[in-house]
């Protein structure tokens, strides 16, 4: 795990695996911390699950060669920076996650994010995405209900959506 959007790509995965239908990702970074939540209606984890989702190596999609250590790697590299990860769950509901990350020497370089962004929502397209990505004052908001109708298989659009989570990373 290199950097922080390496992170948000993983719990968005978390929540697709999941079979959420609706992700919501907040991404909200100020001078002194990032703030990543994430919202989703997937099958949710029970009591049991929840207290081991920190644990390396638990995983419960074996079957999709999962190995169970996205969760621990954000709570490593949370911690590290003084920060923390909080996820609180209701099975057949969903999931939130929430971590913050400070700003400190230990805060891994926060990487592709408009790539990692653009990623999720050509690939995962069974999901409504709704993206909140604000740093200080400034913020863009995306839906993927706007790509209603778009053909996502042509890679001419592929490369615009890209080009546009590009452009809206440059506008902060
Ligand atoms: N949004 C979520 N909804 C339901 N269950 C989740 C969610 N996020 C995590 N989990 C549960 O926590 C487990 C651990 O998550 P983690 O990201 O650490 O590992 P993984 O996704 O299984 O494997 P890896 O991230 O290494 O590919 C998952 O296998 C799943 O059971
Ligand atoms: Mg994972």
């Amino acid at each position: 795990m290199r950097t922080i959007a390496d992170h948000v790509l993983d719990i968005a995965q978390n929540s697709v695996n999941a079979q959420a239908t609706y992700v919501k990702i907040n991404f909200v970074e100020d001078h002194e911390k990032i703030v990543i939540k994430i919202k989703d209606n997937g099958c949710g984890i029970n009591k049991e699950e929840l207290s081991k989702i920190f644990d390396p190596f638990f995983t419960t999609h074996e079957e999709i060669r999962r190995v169970g250590l996205g969760l621990p790697f954000l709570k490593q590299n949370a911690e590290l920076t003084g920060g923390y990860v909080h996820v609180s769950s209701t099975p057949k509901i969903g999931t939130v996650l929430e971590a913050t990350l400070f700003k400190t020497i230990d805060c891994q370089p926060i990487g592709d994010l408009a790539g990692t962004f653009a990623a999720l929502v050509t690939s995962s397209t069974g999901v409504t995405w709704e993206i909140r990505r604000c740093l200080g004052k400034e913020c863009y908001d995306f839906s993927s209900k706007a790509l209603d109708g778009v053909d996502l298989s042509s890679p001419k659009v592929i490369k615009m959506i890209f080009e546009y989570f590009k452009n809206m990373e440059s506008s902060l």
